[in-house]
């Protein structure tokens, strides 16, 4: 099967994978072609503006409401317990985190690291990483709790969605809105990475003020898949995250089973290299808002619930500066995972499929060597940073990890030695 896509962002598309499927000038007929039933999802509030509304419109062999009764599933490592350990205030940092060694799916496969909010305010996010070795194939997954927002970091994964199939790789991410059903096949031995659960709005690109028409992620690279469908029957099994945990309901059939759609709500992919970074041409660094790719935002004006930013391959040519990212201290809270590479900031110890968290107002920066090699660099030639890309989570609440977060073989209990190592050049004019 040879996939396609539909590029924009936020279009109110039209796919249909049976011809003559989606009606003409109504939503929901008296009787849908093919013996389909019309089913809506809405994303947003109905009275949302139009330009910041979200529904789809599904035309599908069986409507959403068919399944066996939710039944809740015993706690595993995927949940929404922020306030288990009082919230740590310290620089953290952890080393990858394991691939798996028995046999996971993607569900199974997650692992939640920190996060903060909940879904029952229907704001913060949750911060997750995955590690899974098995196609989910009789299984199949739904977060009521929120958008996914899924960081692909080793393994090819492909999402057989409701509307439609996506597959990816590492350097492109994956967000699957609340509410839509899923499964995930690993086109390769393992996969690992990185996902944001959004419990607030959701993402939507960022405003670019006086950069202009032009620029950041661009709306065409955001890819969305056309309608494809399962008419499969047997003994399913529907996996759905409600309030921070996991309910499972058997189901008859697969519930990717819509044979068209239209609307804006619906899974998307972008591959980050597409991004079109913009920084300095003269001097000093612009705050890393400049790298927002997408942005969740809050109910106060110029405040994210949750920025998706990234740190991609970039020319770094400014006069008389510091050209790494500097000290900074933040009210907002930032997680960062590595995909590939190397971060500039860090000599070592930040690795791809490992982490680091910031908290609120928790001093961070180069280490020691880093500054020093920054603070002698020959600035009269352009520094090519190239085969990286990091990113970060940074959100407006403070971020809390998680208990198994704290007490995982792979938190660095050493990282903050990293700065210690900053010699006090200070000599007062005499
Ligand atoms: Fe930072």
């Amino acid at each position: 099967m040879s996939l396609r896509y539909q590029s924009g962002f936020g279009n109110e598309f039209a796919t249909e994978a049976i011809p003559g499927t989606l009606p003409v000038g109504r939503n929901s007929p008296q009787r849908v072609a093919h013996g389909l039933y019309a089913e809506q999802i809405s994303g947003t509030a109905f009275t949302m503006p139009r330009h910041a509304n979200l529904r789809s419109w599904m035309y599908r062999i069986r409507p959403g409401s068919m399944h066996q009764r939710f039944e809740p599933m015993a706690e595993g490592a995927f949940h929404n317990r922020f306030n288990e350990v009082p919230a740590d205030p310290n620089q953290l940092r952890w080393s990858p985190f394991p691939l798996s060694t028995t046999r996971t799916d993607f569900v199974d496969g997650l692992f939640t690291v920190a996060g903060n909010g909940s879904p029952a305010a229907m704001a913060g996010i949750g911060m997750h990483v995955y590690a899974a070795n098995a196609s989910m194939t009789d299984r199949f997954f739904v977060n009521a709790d929120g958008e996914m927002l899924i960081v692909l970091q080793q393994g090819r994964l492909r999402f057989v969605t409701e509307m439609g199939v996506i597959e990816a790789a590492p350097l492109e991410i994956v967000v699957i809105p609340r509410g839509i059903r899923f499964r995930v096949e690993l086109l390769d031995e393992n996969a690992r990475g990185y996902v944001a659960e959004n419990f607030g709005h959701a993402f939507r690109i960022p405003d670019l003020g006086p950069i202009g028409s032009n620029g950041l992620a661009n709306p065409r690279d955001f890819l969305a898949p056309v309608a494809a469908y399962e008419d499969r029957e047997g003994d399913f099994e529907l996996v759905n995250k409600f309030q921070g945990r996991l309910w499972r309901a058997k189901i008859g059939h697969s519930p990717c089973d819509v044979v068209g759609w239209h609307g804006n709500y619906t899974p998307y992919k972008f591959d980050l290299r597409h991004f079109n970074t913009i920084g300095s041409i003269s001097f000093d660094h612009p705050d890393p808002s400049i790298f927002t790719v997408l942005t969740s935002p809050s109910a106060v004006p110029g405040t994210a619930n949750m920025d998706f930013v990234i740190f991609p391959p970039r020319i770094l040519a400014m006069q008389d500066t510091f050209r790494p990212p500097w000290f900074h201290r933040n009210i907002a809270s930032e997680f960062m995972g590595l995909i590939h590479g190397v971060y500039d900031a860090k000599a070592d110890g930040f690795a791809p499929g490992g982490a680091s968290l910031h908290t609120c107002m928790t001093g961070h920066g180069p280490d020691a060597a880093t500054f020093e090699k920054a603070s002698n660099a020959d600035l009269s030639k352009p520094d090519y940073i190239d085969g990286t890309m990091a990113f970060m989570f940074e959100t407006s609440l403070v971020i809390s990890p998680t208990a198994q977060a704290l007490s995982a073989a792979n938190l660095q209990t050493n990282y903050a030695e990293c700065w210690q190592g900053l010699k006090k050049h200070f000599s007062a004019p005499v």
